[in-house]
């Protein structure tokens, strides 16, 4: 009989070897561990994955909105189901872990389940949910809102910026775009409680030297794309002092952005990610310039307000330069609260295994952000080396990782019996 330590040893070192090999399906044009959603080298890995599902015992299928979905079944059909699982999909130059722990992890989890012989009562479902990073027509978590019913036509018809739509892209992926906005379970598919292992993607954990976070909360995020329009001139000509400079007033506005996330009184944070001027020539002082920019935060009382106060912020000192501004704000999620019955279940278990942990935020989004529309919702983080995400250099141990599939599998174990309120 294995004691708890090797069995720890061999698990990290299964998840090890799945995780490496799946980043070696990757876009090799690209820099760092890429695969985006609607690549080729994403179509090609969710051939792996699903083939890992399978040999973990689950049934598996995809859904009309692509995500591929594990059915490990319990022993009552009409008990609602337990769903876990993340996402397999990177930013550009993203990293091997941010996700993927989540879906391997999940797998991992299933076989220490089984393996463990204890009766479940419930369906457990493994979700590699479809696209979960931001894409080219700026829509993060396709799979988990189509699944939720948050998807809708008009974000069908975003486009990227080679003009292509979203509903054309999951068309050459071989996804019928109609059948994705049918996707939601919410009409058919009673759940009893959703749970995302996932990568902590900031320093919290490191720094206090915890392998685990329960997150308490998702961030809310405020998207704006700012359109600055001033006065085409001759650079060399127009004195400093009677000029309507567009790309100044768009300067002006990326510190405004960023003085609003330093203001933050709990939690906050806010970046400017494009500045893009309209004006080719280097000899003529821009007149058309685009910001795109976001505020995240968990604090609403703070987040509500950023629509008010940087749009105004940003119009005063834009005015000053004689330069209009036009706003186009929208909201990717609200803040979301972790389920508080699914937070102690996992507090206990992580208790019970003497797996010291923290209540923590999230401050990036997750594909449980739309599951909580649906089911009581949990995360469990494991630490990320030096907080570092979407870059090649993420990195978790896969001791952590391992401790934080046995903290899953343990609250996965518990969540089948408890009661839990929403
Ligand atoms: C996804 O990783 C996000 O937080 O944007
Ligand atoms: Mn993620
Ligand atoms: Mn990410």
């Amino acid at each position: 009989m294995l004691d708890l330590m090797d069995q720890r040893q061999e698990a990290a070192e299964r998840v090890r070897n799945n995780i490496l090999e799946l980043a070696e399906y990757r876009d090799a044009d690209r820099q760092g561990w890429t695969r985006e959603v609607f690549s080729e080298a994403y179509r090609e890995s969710r051939l792996w994955v699903a083939a890992r599902m399978a040999e973990a015992g689950l049934e598996v299928r995809v859904d009309t909105a692509g995500n591929i979905i594990g059915r490990l079944a319990g022993s009552d059909p009409n008990a609602p189901a337990l769903v876990t699982g993340s996402h397999t999909d990177t930013v550009d130059g993203g990293g091997r872990f941010d996700g993927i722990v989540g879906v391997l992890g999940a797998l991992e989890a299933v076989r220490q389940l089984r393996e463990s012989g204890v009766p479940r009562r419930r369906d457990l479902l493994v979700v590699d949910f479809l696209g979960e990073e931001s894409n080219a027509c700026g829509l993060s978590c396709l799979g988990s809102r189509a699944i939720a019913g948050e998807l809708s036509r008009a974000d069908l018809d975003r486009q990227d910026y080679r003009g292509i739509s979203l509903g054309q892209s999951y068309q050459d992926f071989g996804i019928d775009p109609a059948a994705v906005l049918q996707t939601r379970w919410a009409r058919t598919t009673p759940l009893h409680a959703f749970v995302e292992l996932h990568i902590e993607q900031g320093p919290t954990l490191e720094t206090r030297q915890l392998p685990l976070g329960i997150v308490t909360a998702i961030t809310g995020i405020e998207r704006l794309v700012a359109t600055f329009t001033g006065s085409p001139d001759h650079a060399g000509t127009r004195p400093m002092d009677d000029r309507r400079d567009a790309m100044v007033a768009a300067a002006e506005a990326v510190l405004a952005v960023r003085r609003e996330g330093c203001g933050a009184p709990i939690h906050g944070v806010a970046t400017t990610t494009r500045v893009e001027s309209e004006s080719r020539s280097p000899n003529v002082v821009p007149s058309l310039v685009h910001m795109t920019s976001e505020v995240r935060s968990v604090d609403s009382s703070w987040l509500t307000g950023v629509r008010g106060r940087l749009t105004e912020e940003i119009l005063t000192n834009a005015r000053e330069l004689g330069v209009d501004v036009e706003f186009d704000w929208s909201t990717d999620n609200t803040i979301v609260q972790s389920n508080t019955d699914v937070q102690g279940v996992m507090a206990a278990a992580a208790d019970s295994m003497g797996i010291p942990w923290m209540p923590i935020p999230s401050g990036a989004t997750h594909d449980a952000v739309h599951m909580a529309g649906l089911a009581p919702m949990g995360m469990i983080f494991v630490p990320s080396k030096a907080g570092k995400s979407h870059c090649a250099e993420e990195w978790t141990d896969f001791a952590d990782i391992a401790t934080g599939v046995g903290a899953l599998t343990q609250t996965l174990t518990d969540l089948d019996r408890a009661e839990l309120n929403r």
